[in-house]
């Protein structure tokens, strides 16, 4: 089977990393939420001791999910779990950490999926929500894949994804105060909202 996120595979190892580097969170529970075929998830793992939990609204993605760690042999303790960001089936205070790359554009409701990954946050801990290429991305590649992605989305008729003011207007719909937007490219909107749970 082809793999839909091939172009994207020398992103994830950067995000992981920039992840990484601006959060220190090497162990406790991690959620990739909209996981798809785990790739992020996977890159996380490789570089830290953390307990991964991959959730997909998609059982025949989170199955992909499963093949792919398997194929890296990693040693985290791993999860997969069939959930809607929307109802997400942990308690209270679970997370140490949440990532979400390129999957926030497809929920129902953006404002519901965010609370819902605030309220399973433990105090301390940290969400990444968004989506885009990271800050590590080499300017070359970034622009070779943004390129490659305008064309796709003007065949497919498609006006592209949520801008940095409108990801400000969902944020403050959520009452969520303690958020900020980051972007992957300075002066350039923020596509990615980092929340950290006092
Ligand atoms: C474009 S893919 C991104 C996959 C992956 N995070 C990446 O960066 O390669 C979006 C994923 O979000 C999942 N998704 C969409 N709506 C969701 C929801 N409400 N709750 C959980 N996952 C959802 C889709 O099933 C899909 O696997």
């Amino acid at each position: 089977m082809t793999n839909p996120f091939s172009d994207l595979m020398p992103v994830y190892p950067l995000i992981a990393q920039q992840i990484l580097d601006d959060y220190q969170i090497t162990a406790g529970k991690c959620l990739d939420i909209g996981t798809g075929h785990g790739f992020l998830g996977i890159e996380l793992a490789k570089i830290t001791e953390l307990e991964m939990y991959f959730v997909d609204l998609d059982p025949e993605a989170l199955e992909i999910s499963k093949k792919n760690t398997a194929m890296n042999k990693l040693q985290n303790p791993l999860h997969f779990v069939q959930a809607d960001v929307c109802a997400l089936p942990f308690k209270d205070d679970f997370a140490d950490l949440v990532i979400s790359r390129g999957s926030l554009w497809f929920w129902k409701d953006q404002v519901k999926g965010l609370q819902e990954i605030h309220r399973v946050l433990k105090p301390g801990g940290v969400a990444f929500v968004g989506g885009g290429l990271g800050r590590y991305t080499p300017a070359t590649m970034r622009k070779r894949l943004q390129g490659k992605k305008r064309k796709i989305l003007e065949a497919k008729g498609e006006k592209g994804f949520i801008k940095g003011a409108e990801l400000e207007e969902v944020m403050k719909k959520t009452g969520i105060s303690n958020y900020r937007l980051v972007a992957d490219v300075e002066g350039q909107p923020g596509h990615w909202v980092e929340m950290k749970k006092i």
